[in-house]
């Protein structure tokens, strides 16, 4: 297809911006649980993301890391969630108020919008771009069944906003610790589980460990319901460029990070079981 050159240039001049680093002000840090924070920040062009895509935060003399927006607003008032799991994301979690981080993006594919009964299964910091998919699926949903999961109390993340975004639509939220201490207790694959055996579904919106994902995966082929999940694998350019976050055929930087049932069924050698290192080198998940 041919693109008319003012639109073609009005793209390109898009994705310099989107690709140049900015630098922004943290304006507000917040504890979502001990080992979770969310980082508030003004960003234009992140006003424009789709739930499900992500930046690369840039922690100043550490280090570049992918995140998903975990809040996405029409004013440009941006956030990302971060659990502190290395290096990177301990800098991330000293920072405080008014301290600076640099970012590039939106990148990636977002979640695409579908109508009526929706399910929504998260699981630890896989419930972030579930967030903003949250905040504008419920007008086309005509039902929404939340399904997020932990393994304690302690790790549960946005449970309020979750049921404050569901408060005045046609909505079930389900709860699930692994060992008990808040909601039901088990893993919220089991309760995907049940639920699909008794009611249709129109779409199923996942993201959390690959495990999980790759169970919902398989319920979703049982019983015939279309899936996207989000997808984590190691990340560099963020542009399709340097193959560090393939999987199969696919990069999980452009062709992702969510991927739909058509495309996990074209990697289902490498999903759920294997994924690459720093080095390249295929690892086993398990
Ligand atoms: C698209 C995408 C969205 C993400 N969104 C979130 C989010 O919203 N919240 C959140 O807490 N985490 C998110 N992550 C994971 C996050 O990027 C890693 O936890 C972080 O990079 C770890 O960096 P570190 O230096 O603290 O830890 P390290 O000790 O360097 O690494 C710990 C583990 O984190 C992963 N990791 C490290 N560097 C990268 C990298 N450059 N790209 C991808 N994974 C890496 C690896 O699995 C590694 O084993 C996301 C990852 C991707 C790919
Ligand atoms: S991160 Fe470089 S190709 Fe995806």
């Amino acid at each position: 297809m041919q693109l008319h050159p003012q639109k073609s240039s009005r793209m390109s001049v898009r994705r310099t911006a989107t690709n140049r680093l900015r630098i922004v002000k943290i304006q507000e840090v917040k504890k979502e649980s001990p080992t979770v924070k969310t980082f508030t920040f003004q960003d234009k062009l992140c006003a424009r993301a789709e739930p499900g895509q992500f930046v690369m935060v840039w922690i100043p003399g550490v280090d570049e890391i992918p995140m998903s927006l975990s809040t996405i607003s029409p004013k440009g008032l941006t956030s990302i969630t971060a659990a502190e799991v290395g290096e990177a994301t301990k800098a991330l979690h000293q920072k405080s108020q008014g301290e600076a981080l640099g970012i590039r993006g939106p990148y990636g594919n977002g979640f695409t919008l579908t109508s009526g009964n929706v399910m929504i299964v998260g699981g630890g910091t896989g419930l972030v771009p579930l967030m903003p998919l949250t905040d504008k699926i419920v007008r086309p949903a005509t039902k929404i069944t939340f399904l997020l999961g932990a393994k304690t109390k302690d790790e549960l993340l946005f449970l309020d906003r979750i049921e404050h975004m569901l408060s005045t639509v046609n909505a079930e939220i389900i709860a699930t610790t692994e060992d008990g201490s808040y909601g039901l207790k088990g893993v919220v694959t089991d309760q995907a589980k049940q639920k699909l055996a008794k009611e249709r579904f129109d779409m199923i919106y996942a993201c959390g460990p690959e495990q999980m994902m790759h169970k919902m995966f398989l319920l979703a082929e049982r019983y015939d319901t279309p899936l996207q999940a989000s997808l984590e694998r190691i990340m560099r350019c963020a542009v399709g460029l340097c193959g560090s976050c393939v999987i199969g055929r696919l990069r999980v930087c452009r062709d992702g990070p969510v991927l739909t049932s058509e495309q996990l069924r074209m990697v289902k050698d490498e999903f759920g079981r294997f994924k690459r290192d720093f080095q390249g080198r295929k690892t086993s998940i398990c």
